[in-house]
């Protein structure tokens, strides 16, 4: 039979009530979890290096101004959810070796190049705009530190989708040498935008029971769907050509149909060989070694505090 605290546990989920750090939960929900968020956490703290590329490059002082913004936006949503992941039990430290080892994941899109300035367009308008897609439902996860977190980040991934697609609307509005520009960046990160929400729901072995759990609220297909319908009405005021000849209204399922992805583009990024994944990686070693000497600092201050406060 099951114990008290596992049917307040089920209470919870089913009365769609918050899990908090101090319940009782299933092993099995409290691994999902650190998974899941960590995987989040590294996935914003990368994914500071596609346009991290670009601050000193952005054409004017004012998107520069911006671009950093944005980029350090991303810095603090990697902390908020590093400190939502800590209270499931599992140290900093541990998921920094995790990502540093190379034996975590992080989100398939950020090991794609920015060749071009209207790529910061195209990861606003379509990554971040996938992002806030699956984000969004993640502000009614079942557990209340990553609920909570999302709230705060999908406001921000609201602004940063905005500014994409402002950049690539002021694009189309140019030169032909500029509309081209924004054309071939939007051919790139289209389909790995689509990707971003996981394998389609027969090859997604976490979700049935995330979604049991409430942690996702909807599947992978599901949210893409979404997802590429939110796009094509964009994409007409924009002007920009969707790159799938397979797009068009379905009246019956009151959906757009797309064309099928190329999966193994997608489990070649997951096994380490995209465009950039060691460049990715090398980068981030680089810093964390580069910031030993500020723990370092931190730690000396910490406990001369600690020594002053006791004498
Ligand atoms: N990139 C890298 N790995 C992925 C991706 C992706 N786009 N999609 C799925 N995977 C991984 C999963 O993490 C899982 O790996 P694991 O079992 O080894 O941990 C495996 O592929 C199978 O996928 P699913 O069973 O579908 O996994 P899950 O139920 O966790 O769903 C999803 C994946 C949708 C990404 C989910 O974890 C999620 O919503 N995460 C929070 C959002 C997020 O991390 N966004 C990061 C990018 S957005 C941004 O940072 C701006």
């Amino acid at each position: 039979a099951p114990t008290p605290e596992q049917l307040e546990f089920e209470r919870l989920i089913e009365t769609d009530s918050r899990v908090e750090p101090t319940d009782w939960m299933p092993e099995a929900y409290r691994k999902t979890l650190i998974r899941q968020i960590s995987q989040h956490a590294h996935s914003e703290i990368i994914g500071m290096q596609p346009e991290g590329n670009w601050i000193t490059r952005a054409p004017s002082l004012k998107r520069k101004a911006i671009l950093m913004a944005k980029v350090q936006d991303e810095a603090g949503h990697g902390l908020y959810l590093y400190s939502a992941a800590q209270t499931l039990g599992i140290s900093r430290d541990a998921m920094y070796d995790q990502l540093l080892s190379g034996t975590a994941k992080y989100s398939s899109i950020f090991n794609y190049t920015t060749p071009t300035w209207a790529d910061m367009g195209s990861i606003g308008w379509l990554v971040d705009g996938a992002a806030i897609c699956n984000q969004v439902p993640l502000c009614r996860c079942s557990y209340g530190p990553y609920g909570r977190a999302m709230v705060r980040i999908c406001k921000e991934e609201s602004f940063h989708q905005r500014q994409g697609f402002e950049i690539l609307l002021t694009l189309m509005r140019g030169t032909p040498e500029q509309q081209r520009m924004a054309q071939e960046s939007v051919n790139r990160w289209y389909a790995p935008a689509l990707m971003m929400f996981g394998p389609p729901d027969g090859e997604s072995p976490n979700s049935q029971r995330s979604m049991a759990w409430k942690i996702k609220r909807f599947s992978n297909d599901e949210l893409r769907q979404r997802f590429v319908d939110m796009l094509v009405p964009q994409a007409e005021v924009l002007g920009v050509t969707l790159p799938d000849p397979d797009i068009r209204w379905n009246e019956e399922r009151g959906h757009y149909d797309f064309g099928v992805l190329d999966w193994d583009e997608f489990y070649e990024v997951l096994a380490g060989r995209g465009q950039a994944n060691t460049v990715r990686l090398a980068n981030r070693r680089a810093a964390h070694d580069d910031g030993a000497w500020v723990r370092e600092a931190a730690r000396a201050y910490a406990a001369r505090e600690d020594a002053d406060r006791s004498t």
